[in-house]
């Protein structure tokens, strides 16, 4: 089967995830109804009050351009089951809460218009349909009656539910660029392929929107064509990711701290300096990062999020060129010590990000003695010499096949400082 169109987003590695539905209002995680084994009657005064008085998608995609992000991508459903936009399918939406409207199209327009290209999560699971069968991962899996209330279910006509909410959103909203069906656990008292009719699903999918890349997780992963990106969520790749011996697209998705929902209490969030050097191992393993913010139920990104797209796009400004169409170095330029390597096969550059900065010599070793032309900072383009002089080197006894940068005795107070190398 024909695959999705990777060629953009090979290049744009960088994006935003939204995780936005009415776990917003609880604030203590999306997996709160599962979590607090929340009955849909105990769950309902979230969808009564669900009101964001304050949402303006502008300002939403104003801040991921700032920090640098080229596409987004939100949940227009989430495992609880509440679709952000009017679905004919179900009442269970936006419209009928007192938002009382769409909240998925002026979102959609807010992000194009700032040239962000355009993703659907769309949750597999739904904990809210009458006709999902309780499994393991239900919030109603310890319930006492657990085999009655499944007794009338009938998990066809949950896919063909999911089958038509697919179709509504391929092509009521224009061009989509990615879908992101999550997700499968196949086996014992799990859902998979059979329980979501993964084949036709994507068979729909592919004929409505050719171009579109598509995730791993409808359990499809031995079919041929069948995804596109490959999706680790909350840990980083020790290396370019690989599938049947082949280097594959991917994607690593991270949040700020450890919820996706918008989550009150939670204090550990990682600052900015460790979500950039987050971004550059992405990149620097051939990868994209795809970074998440949960908005509050008022409808805005809180302080602590607004915070660090702002750090973010600080370093993004003088430092995307490191970043845009850059991949993993070739092999026969090692990456030197606390560093990491992204390379422009266009520009023919390869960026030299500095992780802890070394005293006065930066040592490259393999191919870079013969290869490169020039060396400057990236951040204000200011030269870096080349070699080291005798008496130091002496001292040393390096090999002659060593190229050393001499740095200045302080490192730039820029969040990763970046060595950019023209190559001959
Ligand atoms: C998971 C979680 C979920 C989150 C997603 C993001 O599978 O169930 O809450 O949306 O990962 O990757």
């Amino acid at each position: 089967m024909q695959k999705g169109d990777t060629s953009w987003f090979v290049h744009d590695r960088f994006g935003l995830f939204i995780h936005w539905g009415l776990y917003a209002l609880p604030a203590r995680h999306e997996w709160v109804k599962n979590y607090e084994r929340m009955t849909d009657e105990e769950y309902q005064r979230y969808f009564e009050r669900f009101d964001p008085d304050l949402y303006n998608p502008d300002e939403w995609a104003a801040a991921a351009a700032n920090a640098g992000m080229k596409y987004f991508v939100v949940t227009t459903k989430h495992h609880e089951g509440f679709c952000l936009w009017d679905s004919k399918l179900t009442d269970y939406k936006a419209t009928n809460t007192p938002a009382k409207r769409d909240l998925l199209k002026p979102m959609v327009e807010a992000f194009r218009r700032r040239g962000l290209r355009v993703g659907f999560y769309y949750s597999l699971l739904d904990w809210h349909h009458p006709h999902f069968i309780i499994d393991k991962l239900h919030p109603l899996r310890d319930h006492p009656d657990r085999a009655k209330l499944n007794r009338g279910r009938d998990q066809r006509k949950y896919a063909a539910y999911l089958y038509g909410q697919t179709r509504e959103l391929l092509t009521q909203f224009g061009k989509i660029d990615i879908l992101w069906f999550d997700f499968s656990y196949p086996g014992e008292d799990g859902k998979g392929r059979d329980d979501w009719q993964s084949l036709k699903l994507l068979k729909l999918v592919r004929k409505l929107q050719p171009h579109i890349i598509l995730d791993d997780r409808l359990d499809l992963m031995d079919v041929p064509g069948a995804w596109d990106v490959k999706t680790p969520e909350q840990v980083q790749p020790r290396s370019w990711p690989v599938v049947d011996g082949k280097p594959v697209v991917w994607e690593a998705c991270q949040t700020f701290s450890g919820s996706w929902g918008y989550h009150r209490d939670e204090m550990t969030w990682r600052s900015v300096d460790e979500l950039v050097r987050t971004l550059i191992d992405c990149v620097s393993k051939g990868g994209n990062l795809l970074l998440n913010v949960g908005p509050t139920g008022r409808g805005e990104f809180d302080e602590r999020a607004l915070s660090r797209l702002a750090g973010i796009g600080e370093w993004m400004k003088r430092h995307n060129r490191a970043i845009y169409g850059c991949t993993q170095a070739p092999p026969e330029f090692p990456c030197p010590q606390d560093c990491r390597l992204t390379y422009n096969p266009q520009t023919n550059r390869i960026y030299v990000h500095i992780f802890a900065w070394p005293y006065k010599h930066l040592h490259l070793d393999g191919a870079f003695a013969d290869r490169v032309a020039y060396a400057q900072l990236l951040h204000d383009a200011s030269e870096v010499k080349m070699g080291m002089d005798a008496w130091h080197a002496s001292q040393l006894g390096g090999s002659e096949r060593t190229l050393t940068l001499t740095l200045p005795a302080v490192r730039p107070t820029v969040t990763v400082p970046v060595v950019e190398l023209f190559l001959k």
